[in-house]
């Protein structure tokens, strides 16, 4: 009896689950994966942060943009190069380095001419391509979408994403790959027009961490977490103030109405 039950349980969730994938376009429904910064209390785990936005910089940026991204937004606080000697991110060693490895377009200078310098804090992200028409010309006619608020903007956030990037195998005998597309059976349709980007060992971290491509994932979707919400631990904390000031009003309140109603006979 409890087995038929269960068994009936079972099927129903499958069901569900089997309905539910057939609404998202076949997509296979996220992994479920645990975040350091996931619930009411959770934090970015700072080293991963860190690592992702390698991640990011050596891999992902020469295919996507990071339009709403600042060099000095790395520093501040709560970032990844947060630091308390340079509260002021414009001043931060790491930051400026950063920011310097790249060359930015300025200008007009006074004969009218624009001119490239070496990037500071305050520049925008430098985006691979110079337009749309560009980056899909480079992949195949398919757009490689910005990055800065990607979490958000899909449904499942960072699980879709860490499934995503740890997604790819081998496609069914029955898929109809296009040239230059890839079997991912958590992208809508199956068929993504991006290659896998991370593979074993592409980057080199300098913790030791090893960078296995599960690895690489979480970190580069960790970063991407922050940067869609780099306020998330500041909204976090005033939540846990407000509950705490709730909880305390709450006391207040009885003790007030007990105060009240002392000489009352119920
Ligand atoms: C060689 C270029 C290239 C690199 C490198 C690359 N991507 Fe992409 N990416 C693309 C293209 C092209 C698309 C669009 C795919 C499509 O629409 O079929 C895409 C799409 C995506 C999407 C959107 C998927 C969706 O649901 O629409 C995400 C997220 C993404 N990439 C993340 C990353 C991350 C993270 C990295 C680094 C680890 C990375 N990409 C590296 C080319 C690239």
């Amino acid at each position: 009896m409890m087995m038929t039950r269960i068994f009936a349980a079972a099927l129903a969730a499958a069901g569900l689950t089997a309905a539910a994938s057939a609404l998202e376009g076949d997509a296979h429904a996220p992994k479920d994966h645990e975040w350091h910064h996931e619930g009411p209390f959770g934090t970015f785990d700072r080293q991963a942060v860190q690592r992702g936005f390698q991640v990011f910089q050596e891999v992902c940026a020469s295919c996507h943009s990071m339009d709403l991204l600042r060099f000095r937004n790395l520093g501040q606080r709560g970032g990844p190069f947060e630091s308390e000697e340079y509260p002021n991110p414009n001043d931060n060693p790491v930051v400026m380095q950063i920011a310097a490895g790249y060359q930015i377009e300025d200008g007009p200078n006074d004969d009218g001419d624009m001119f490239m310098r070496d990037g500071l804090p305050s520049d925008a992200w430098p985006a691979p391509f110079d337009n749309e028409q560009q980056a899909r010309a480079s992949n195949g006619g398919a757009y490689p979408p910005d990055l800065t608020l990607i979490v958000k903007a899909r449904s499942g956030g960072a699980d879709y994403l860490y499934s995503l990037l740890t997604g790819y195998t081998d496609p069914p005998e029955d898929s109809h790959l296009a040239p230059g597309q890839y079997y991912n059976e958590y992208f809508e349709g199956g068929a993504i027009a991006m290659a896998p980007p991370l593979v074993e060992g592409i980057v080199t971290y300098d913790d030791g961490t090893e960078a296995t491509v599960e690895q690489m994932a979480e970190d580069v979707v960790t970063f991407l977490t922050w940067a869609g919400d780099p306020h998330m631990e500041a909204r976090k904390q005033m939540g846990v103030m407000v509950l705490i000031y709730l909880f305390i009003f709450a006391i207040l309140v009885y003790l007030a109405y007990r105060q009240v109603w002392k000489n009352v006979k119920h």
